[in-house]
């Protein structure tokens, strides 16, 4: 595979699938890099899998920077994302850009919003400097206390046409790319049909133009982790513990 650029991204949409993981270290990135998937994520999902909290609002912009440039030294070729973290462009246009641009210093080749018609702005400013953006619609989960969790979102009319309209103000804005998270099936299909930007899916179904998931999670490294959407790839929680255990065992010895 050689270097994947976003215009490489774009004009897969409609012929092959986009695969996406997200990664958070330069050790786990080396072997990514090895497996053919074309987009990496350097997801605020870190805030769960990495620093162990409950959601991802603790996330900073500065550990951010961290896990971008420890990814990027682990990549050459995936199109590297990461993700603006909570805090980091609600206050202001001018802090977001400024944000933007340390991902962008880190080795980050485009940045991820989550939200509508509150982030079109931003997303129109990042875009006219030359930071790429991808849009977050639906299950967004730095909105989890407005939510009350982390829930699939569009179960009634209201909500599914507020998504759908999100999506589409998105792509206006002119974000290159849209994660559709925690949706039902047909509205990420009706989505994908309406959009032409390239559509990422994790927990909406198969239709989307690419799925992206938490790497912790398909690798298997919580055995007590197992939402319906989730495909497990390896069973890490048991392969890395027993490793552990024997290593222990032969300490002992
Ligand atoms: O933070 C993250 O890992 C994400 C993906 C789940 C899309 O936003």
């Amino acid at each position: 595979m050689g270097k994947v650029t976003l215009p490489v991204l774009k004009k897969m949409k409609g012929r092959e699938k986009i695969a996406m993981v997200t990664c958070y270290d330069a050790s786990f990135a080396r072997l990514v890099e090895k497996s053919g998937v074309e987009s990496v994520l350097v997801g605020d999902s870190l805030g769960n899998v990495i620093k162990g909290e409950s959601n991802t609002l603790g996330v900073s912009i500065s550990e951010m920077e961290y896990h971008v440039k420890a990814v990027r030294k682990g990549i050459t070729n995936p199109f590297l994302i990461a993700d603006m973290p909570f805090g980091s462009y609600q206050v202001s246009l001018e802090k977001g850009l400024r944000n933007a641009i340390k991902l962008m210093k880190a080795g980050a080749e485009a940045v991820k919003v989550e939200g509508g018609a509150e982030v079109a702005k931003l997303i129109s400013k990042l875009t006219s400097f030359g930071i790429p953006v991808v849009g977050h619609a639906g299950l967004t989960p730095q909105y989890v206390n407005k939510f009350g969790g982390f829930g699939k979102r569009g179960k009634t009319p209201e909500e599914r046409e507020f998504i759908f309209e999100s999506a589409k103000i998105i792509e206006k804005a002119g974000a290159e790319m849209i994660v559709l998270e925690g949706i039902p099936e047909k509205l990420a299909e009706d989505i994908t049909a309406a959009l032409k930007i390239p559509t990422i899916g994790i927990g909406a179904g198969k239709a989307t133009d690419g799925q992206v998931l938490v790497l912790y999670d398909l690798l298997g490294m919580d055995s007590s982790f197992n939402p319906s959407f989730l495909k497990k790839y390896a069973d890490l929680d048991d392969t890395v513990t027993k490793a552990l255990t024997a290593y222990f065992a032969d300490v002992k010895k």
